[in-house]
């Protein structure tokens, strides 16, 4: 492929076989292979060119946003190649890497504390709100409540899924951080077959999961940590949640047994559909979104449990009615 711009390189990642052992077949949407390294390129590229058409954002502009890594890494390489400045919020429990790459970009890291809740007045969320409402010119695609985050998913990820898939695709696993990319690929997915099975992927400490009473939790870039609009209940069949330990050890199994070093969302992911993997047949075709690379967090310690993980989810040894993609 040839392009004459780097933001045209966002999407079409590719589909591989991950050989679990089991019956079905599943298939990993690798979107570490994006430009800015996962997922949030698509919908934050989607969310600054809608504000450009509609003259929200002007050449000279701010772009401000509150990220817990991927948002802002993508928002400050399309900042960069577009020429606006971009502030981006964070908090201290997301991992160095991921807060040096947007540096790296040239983007201005706003630094908040760790807190439970996503509106508490110290919150990156809140910071960023007050950032935006004091520069002139700035645009804040605000991912957490802009519907675009998942209208994005829905114009291309979904699309891309039911190609690659000659619209096999049977279940569909995503982690859900603003539930942009379940909600958005569930709805596009759902139109197309209202049979197929699509789960939102959760911590079990996450605001939702604990109605309210969230707990910390050391896996990180995913969690329904807020009441958000871009949820959209009527895709979602199920929300699977996630422990901390069996995320890590499920980090490790992908890593040396599947050569897949993989973020915490993508082991989070695996691991629900892990929960569900008994239910799954011979001809079903599972979709798991792997969000990012797991180079974002080797300072974090995730890939050392193998011996957990065995038990988790040993290797494919024989072909067991594989759905073979062309
Ligand atoms: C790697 C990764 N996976 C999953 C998610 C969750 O996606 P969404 O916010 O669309 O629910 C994120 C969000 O930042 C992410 O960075």
């Amino acid at each position: 492929m040839m392009y004459n711009n780097l933001l045209q390189a966002i999407g079409n990642t590719p589909l591989v076989q991950v050989k679990f052992d089991c019956q079905g077949t599943i298939y990993a949407k690798l979107e570490y292979l994006n430009p800015g390294g996962s997922v949030k390129d698509r919908s934050a590229l989607f969310m600054i060119e809608q504000a450009e058409k509609s003259g929200m954002l002007k050449p000279g502009g701010t772009l401000i946003d509150a990220s817990s890594g991927n948002q802002g890494i993508a928002t400050a390489m399309i900042g960069a190649l577009k020429g606006y400045k971009v502030i981006i919020t964070t908090a201290e429990k997301f991992s160095k890497e991921k807060i040096n790459t947007i540096k790296a970009y040239g983007a201005e890291v706003v630094m908040c504390p760790t807190t439970d809740l996503i509106d508490d007045p110290n919150s990156y969320h809140s910071k960023a709100l007050q950032l935006h409402a004091a520069t002139p010119n700035s645009f804040m695609p605000n991912q957490y409540y802009n519907p675009q985050n998942a209208l994005a998913h829905y114009s291309l990820l979904g699309p891309e899924i039911w190609q690659q898939t000659n619209g096999k695709i049977t279940h569909f696993f995503a982690g859900a951080g603003t539930t942009g990319t379940v909600s958005g690929v569930g709805r596009f997915l759902k139109e197309q077959n209202p049979d197929i099975k699509v789960y939102a992927v959760d911590s079990v400490n996450s605001y939702r999961a604990t109605n309210g009473n969230p707990k910390p939790y050391i896996l990180e870039s995913f969690g329904m940590d807020f009441d958000t609009p871009v949820y959209n209940p009527h895709v979602i069949d199920e929300i699977l949640t996630v422990s901390d330990d069996d995320g890590i050890a499920m980090l490790g199994n992908l890593a040396q047994r599947h050569g897949l070093l993989v973020g915490p969302s993508s082991g989070a992911v695996a691991c629900a559909m892990m929960q569900k993997v008994t239910a799954l047949k011979r001809r079903d075709l599972a979709v798991m979104i792997f969000g990012d690379s797991g180079r974002a967090y080797l300072t974090k310690g995730f890939y050392q449990e193998t011996h957990k993980s065995e038990i988790i989810m040993p290797a494919r040894t024989e072909s067991m009615g594989t759905v073979e993609l062309p």
